[in-house]
């Protein structure tokens, strides 16, 4: 629990603060909020607000960050199409050479349409359905992830009767604790993910007998917002342990799947670093001949997106700040009791004596709130903030909730920036429902 921040804390940082710790971002007397090269209040003047801002250039430097420290380690990185789906900006990891870790047969046709190589893609997910099944080997991809007897029984009749030898991995489940919030802890026992440790290797053994499936290698994901490396250690360890066991038993195991997971700093707490992981494995898996994979979504995504909202109104003599973004465009703090950085948009509103304010939206629910007792510096009606460390979980996980029409997304790279998806009008949000004819 300890990674996944309260609402608020004593350690709020400062605005200042905020943007210090974060390259991408820059605060100018008269730009205001910079994001790489663009100042965000000319997004927020051309699109309206509630709008989300995504950063090319930033998603980019950090897949090269994550890159550069598996270096030497015969390594492909996966993103975790999860995280942020939209298609720019699964083409910015496409481009610079990442592959693409899908959890439906929607994710995978968004990654093949961003231009994804089907042989850069893994299948990961509990309950893969047939069609979606019939669809990964219909497309080539390099791997399944499978998570149970029952998937892999599924997955040897689909392929051998498709005339397709499907490459699988199986996910285990290494019964270690990541140490983070429980709604996003996977690697535990209990969780629903995987196969129970002691079950891997007869159900390794068993797969290689069965027709159309080849078993390859092991795959594990312990959970997310992970911000330490001994889980991670601990899981690697058992994994290793696993494939010597495997092969003293004469089974082929080529490849290991270390997962996604690594955290980012929201608040105070330092983000994790890839160099650290990169260690790990090299320590675990580092003599063993095998090609190792990583998919992370949230630390190559989550910093480079913001959430742009006005402030509509206050009240309460200036406690609540009520914004026009709300829980079912970010929901993350509602779901999580996740703790975001609110920064003015202008330079002159992020400066100044604070107050302790809650920044709520307008919607009919107590947790549509996206911080409380903040320390903030005034921010009359019609000033604006961006939410920060946004681009992770926010825009995938929105709803119209209220008959709240999706926000337009623009994407930065350096000092340009254009539409990549317009605001959801009202008739959009209606266009295919109908009325039935049978009614009164
Ligand atoms: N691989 C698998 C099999 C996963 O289930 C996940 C995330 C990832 C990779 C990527 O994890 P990441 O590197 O992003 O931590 N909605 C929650 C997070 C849910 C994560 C689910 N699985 C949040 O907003 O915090």
């Amino acid at each position: 629990m300890a990674s996944l921040a309260p609402l608020s804390s004593a350690t709020d940082p400062d605005v200042a603060a905020l943007i210090a710790a974060r390259p991408h971002l820059s605060m100018h007397a008269f730009d205001g909020l910079v994001l790489e090269g663009v100042p965000l209040a000319a997004i927020a003047d051309a699109l309206g607000t509630p709008v989300w801002v995504y950063g090319a250039g930033t998603m980019r430097a950090r897949l090269k960050e994550l890159q550069a420290a598996l270096a030497g380690l015969d390594a492909h990185v996966h993103y975790a199409v999860k995280a942020n789906d939209h298609l720019a900006v699964l083409s910015v990891f496409a481009r610079g050479g990442a592959g693409a870790d899908v959890v439906s047969g929607g994710e995978l046709l968004r990654a093949r349409k961003a231009g994804v190589a089907a042989d850069h893609i893994v299948f990961s997910g509990v309950g893969k359905t047939e069609a979606e099944i019939r669809l990964a080997l219909g497309e080539g991809i390099f791997q399944i992830n499978v998570e149970s007897a029952a998937e892999l029984a599924m997955i040897s009749q689909i392929a051998t009767a498709m005339g397709r030898m499907a490459q699988v991995a199986l996910r285990v489940n290494p019964d270690v604790d990541a140490g983070t919030h429980a709604k996003i802890t996977t690697g535990k026992a209990e969780n629903k993910f995987g196969i129970p440790y002691d079950d891997a290797a007869a159900l390794y053994a068993h797969a290689a007998t069965l027709p159309g499936v080849q078993p390859v290698g092991i795959a594990l994901h312990i959970g997310s917002q992970i911000l330490s490396t001994a889980p991670y250690r601990a899981a690697f360890a058992r994994a290793a342990e696993l494939i010597r066991t495997l092969r003293a038993n004469g089974q082929t195991v080529s490849r290991m799947d270390c997962g996604g997971g690594i955290g980012i700093g929201y608040q105070d707490e330092p983000g994790a670093s890839p160099a650290a992981l990169a260690g790990a494995m090299r320590a675990a898996f580092g003599e063993m001949g095998l090609q190792l994979m990583v998919e992370p979504g949230r630390w190559l995504v989550g910093p480079a997106g913001l959430l742009l909202a006005s402030v509509i109104l206050t009240k309460g003599d200036e406690r609540f700040v009520v914004i026009d973004a709300a829980m079912n465009d970010l929901v993350r703090p509602a779901m999580y009791e996740a703790w975001h950085g609110i920064v003015p948009l202008a330079a002159g509103n992020a400066v100044g004596a604070t107050s302790l304010v809650d920044v709520v939206g307008p919607i009919c629910e107590s947790s549509d709130t996206f911080a409380t007792s903040r320390a903030l510096p005034r921010l009359p009606a019609g000033s604006r903030v961006a939410i920060l460390d946004a681009g992770a979980y926010g825009a995938v996980m929105s709803s119209t909730y209220n008959a709240r029409g999706l926000p337009p997304i623009a994407m930065v790279d350096g000092d340009r920036w254009s539409v990549i998806r317009p605001r959801q009008d009202v008739e959009a949000m209606w266009a295919n429902e109908t009325i039935p004819d049978f009614l009164p």
